[in-house]
């Protein structure tokens, strides 16, 4: 079984991005060949800040490796480090109806809030299709958000596949309904344009304020919550740590626990649960010759399957 995921190079690493995609993608990897990227093409429909790209995907690098891809069984690397997807991409574009392209999230809500939309952006699902098509893939583990690209990649290469014949194998999204959806800072699904997240490697101090100022009723400690469950603290602590998640629970819904204890209790849950982490990656962060070594390893076994499969799609088609 071949899995295959991206990840945009958009900023630090959060809740939302660790238990939606990055988790599950190295749960993955252990149960097939893993091929992971980091999407530099994709993040430039967006990103239009070079040494800020540059940085961005370093940091996704050490984020992955500090928590836990394991280059030894997963394919690790730069989307760009293979060019040979722009080109497929190109030859998918030929047969993707504009109309599909209009339906597609990233386009539809940009443009609907007025935020002004390139080529790139439009044409994203046909680079995302490209992306999971020239590895052959079966599997591809992404967030909710993600679902509909998947959908679409499917459609592409069943078109592709009966205009010139059997070319592509047909990926199947794999979707991780419980933990796809962390609640951000303001209740919200956490995310990096909302401004309400928490990160994984940041400053403690910084990190503690954040979690200490989330906002509670003014319900008194000794008061008796049957709403529990709806609780934001409960709701991240829940997924941080499932076991201490229903043991507050239980307890506010007890009466006799005060918020700011059990905002205490989330943030030192949360700081223990990433702290080896957070080892990790600053001794990877003294040692960045290891980590570009990894994605140029990695960029060479991608290229040589995007090769592969590139060839038979231009060999299909009348290219050659
Ligand atoms: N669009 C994905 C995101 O923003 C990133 C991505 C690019 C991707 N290409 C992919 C994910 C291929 C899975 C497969 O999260």
């Amino acid at each position: 079984m071949r899995i295959l995921s991206g990840i945009q190079p958009s900023g630090a690493l959060h809740l939302g991005n660790y238990f939606g995609m990055m988790q599950p993608a190295i749960e993955l990897q252990t149960q097939g060949e893993a091929y992971y990227f980091i999407a530099d093409y994709h993040s430039m429909t967006s990103l239009f800040d070079a040494a800020q790209r540059r940085q961005n995907t370093l940091d996704v690098a050490l984020d992955f490796l500090a928590c836990g891809l394991d280059p030894r069984r997963a394919v690790f690397f730069k989307q760009s480090a293979v060019p040979e997807v722009c080109e497929l991409a190109w030859l998918l574009s030929t047969l993707t109806p504009m109309g599909l392209l209009e339906r597609a999230h990233s386009f539809k809500d940009k443009s609907a809030k007025g935020i002004p939309v390139n080529h790139g952006l439009f044409a994203y699902p046909v680079l995302m299709a490209a992306d999971i098509l020239i590895y052959d893939s079966n599997v591809v583990p992404v967030g909710q958000d993600q679902k509909q690209h998947v959908e679409m990649t499917r459609d592409i290469a069943i078109k592709f596949n009966e205009q010139y014949g059997p070319t592509f194998v047909i990926p199947e999204p794999r979707i991780r309904g419980e933990v796809a959806k962390v609640p951000g800072l303001d209740g919200e699904k956490m995310s990096k344009s909302y401004g309400n997240t928490i990160e994984i490697f940041g400053d403690e101090k910084t990190l503690r304020k954040k979690v200490m100022a989330i906002k509670m009723d003014s319900r008194p400690p000794a008061e008796p919550k049957p709403d529990a469950g709806q609780n934001l603290a409960i709701q991240l602590l829940k997924v941080i740590d499932p076991a201490a998640g229903r043991e507050y629970e239980a307890k506010l819904a007890a009466g006799g626990l005060g918020y700011g204890d059990l905002k205490k209790q989330l943030f030192e849950a949360y700081w223990e649960r990433f702290a080896p982490a957070r080892a990790r990656r600053a001794e990877l962060l003294a040692n960045l010759d290891y980590v570009h070594q990894v994605l140029r390893d990695g960029a060479t076994r991608a290229r040589a399957v995007a090769r592969t499969v590139l060839d038979r799609a231009r060999q299909a088609s009348g290219l050659v």
